[in-house]
């Protein structure tokens, strides 16, 4: 484990090693401390934060202002790893909004990079964003702020022309200079098809075990969503002694490959 500060560049580079990259969901900056201790490369501050600490039904309801704040917290408790943050719901539904979103994020929370959901129809938001020098990861397959389009948190690309979708948004996604991807809730042989092709990073969660590295809302890896968790996330409580045990658990198990095992492998 390399104690330099993760960037883009040293994250591709893993990728081209073959060297898997641990990435977790934080909210605040007492975890921020003990997952960059751990050796997490990537924090992620996701607006499941509206589920998982404000016990809202989606992240829909999460707002700018908080994302601010908590992106914040966590990166005055981050010194190595890269945090990333989710633009909220709407807040990038024009490329105004989202350099105005993004500028937020990064100015007043600090974070190096941000995410947001969709793909072709956000090409020119992330070509203007990375044109500005604000690094984007992308986020396709299960996408979360739509689930009141989709009607659910369902499964995605298990039909040809949804997998196609996938296929072509990903590499326009690195097209339009994306540094990274999540890739939601999809088959384990389409994840691994484009983690192969891409030259980014391809973060999986739900996504098999083929993908780059792997991604978990932090709650649930610690157990603290008994009967809510996903059955692609794993407790590894179970097994470790301490909180500080069980992230170094989940590191080591993403590096080795030992996470997702069969059982967590949705598809
Ligand atoms: O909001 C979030 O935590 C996310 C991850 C589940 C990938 O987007």
């Amino acid at each position: 484990m390399s104690a330099s500060p993760t960037t883009v560049a040293s994250l591709a580079a893993m990728k081209g090693r073959g060297e898997r990259i641990a990435v977790l969901t934080c909210y605040d900056a007492t975890f921020a401390r003990l997952l960059d201790e751990a050796g997490v490369e990537v924090m992620l501050v996701g607006d499941s934060l509206g589920m998982v600490l404000q016990g809202h039904p989606t992240t829909v309801p999460v707002t700018l202002d908080q994302m601010v704040y908590h992106t914040a917290c966590v990166t005055r408790g981050a010194s190595r790893a890269l945090v990333v943050a989710d633009l909220p719901f709407m807040a990038y539904a024009t490329p105004e909004r989202a350099l105005e979103s993004a500028s937020r994020l990064m100015q007043e929370g600090g974070a190096q990079m941000v995410k947001l959901e969709g793909g072709e129809p956000y090409l020119d938001i992330v070509r203007q964003l990375v044109a500005q020098g604000a690094p984007v990861c992308a986020h396709l397959g299960l996408q979360p702020q739509s689930v009141n389009q989709l009607g659910g948190y369902r499964f995605q690309g298990r039909d040809h022309a949804s997998a196609e979708r996938i296929r072509h948004d990903a590499l326009a996604m690195q097209d339009a200079g994306a540094s990274l991807l999540v890739l939601e809730c999809v088959p384990q042989a389409l994840a691994g098809e484009i983690a192969r092709t891409l030259s980014i990073p391809v973060i999986g969660i739900g996504a098999g075990a083929e993908c780059d590295g792997q991604v978990l809302v932090l709650q649930d890896m610690l157990g603290l969503n008994p009967g809510r968790a996903p059955r692609f996330s794993r407790d590894f409580m179970v097994t470790g002694g301490s909180v500080r045990d069980a992230v170094e658990a989940y590191v080591a198990a993403v590096r080795e490959g030992s996470f997702p095992s069969a059982p967590e492998i949705a598809y």
